[in-house]
């Protein structure tokens, strides 16, 4: 991380989320979930000002965005609108590529022991993950991206979890900062359900067991 980081939004572990009833979400989703825990709203804004960190940052350098599926599909692609919106305001000129690599590494509410990585060929400069906890898959995702010898390595994470043996592994810039808890939504999901939700959600226990397998 560079010595003068910018700042993450931390989210104590007492934060309660926001009742539902205030909020609109799919249909299909009630009683699967317990609380609003970010509203698509401040993802978006939150977002916006990592757009801004991140073309602080980048000089006049063009840049291999580089997405990781499924999760991250989300975040990636409103935080590349975003760079694109600042990036035709602002008088440099620049060249984006834009590539995806596919992690999975969870079953349930549970990481497996194995990570897969399916797909992607290209070097990166910016790599985009929408969540990172222990930073396992961060770590083999580095590994990875650091074979092509790209000149320089930044990885965005809109969610980081405070979890217990964390490998040290963090994101350049963040998001979030939230407790260890199982969050759904904004592509999050829990076995391929809750990509559809715009807010970060909190999934209630029967939403765990409906959609178990
Ligand atoms: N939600 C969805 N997917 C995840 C999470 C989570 O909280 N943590 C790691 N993968
Ligand atoms: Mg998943």
């Amino acid at each position: 991380t560079d010595k003068n980081s910018p700042g993450v939004l931390f989210i104590p572990d007492n934060w309660p989320g926001y009742p539902l009833d205030l909020f609109t979400f799919p249909e299909h989703y009630s009683g699967d979930l317990d609380c609003v825990y970010i509203p698509h709203g401040v993802i978006m804004d939150r977002t916006e000002r990592l757009a801004r960190n991140i073309m602080d940052d980048l000089g006049d350098r063009d840049i291999v965005v580089l997405c990781v599926l499924k999760g991250g599909y989300q975040f990636c692609s409103d935080l590349v609108e975003r760079i694109k919106v600042l990036s035709c305001n602002s008088s440099k000129s620049l060249l984006m590529r834009v590539d995806f690599i596919r992690l999975k590494s969870y079953l349930n509410d549970r990481s497996t022991q194995d990570l897969q990585i399916i797909g992607a060929e290209s070097l990166s400069v910016l790599s985009g993950k929408a969540i990172v906890d222990t930073g396992k898959t961060m770590k083999t995702l580095l590994t990875h991206v650091r074979a092509f010898k790209p000149n320089m390595i930044r990885v965005a994470g809109l969610l980081v979890k405070r979890v217990p043996n964390s490998s040290g592994c963090l994101p350049d810039y963040v998001g979030f900062e939230i407790p260890n808890r199982f969050v759904v939504g904004y592509a999050l999901d829990y076995n391929e359900y809750f990509r559809d939700l715009n807010h970060i959600c909190v999934i209630s226990e029967s939403g765990k067991q409906k959609y178990k397998v």
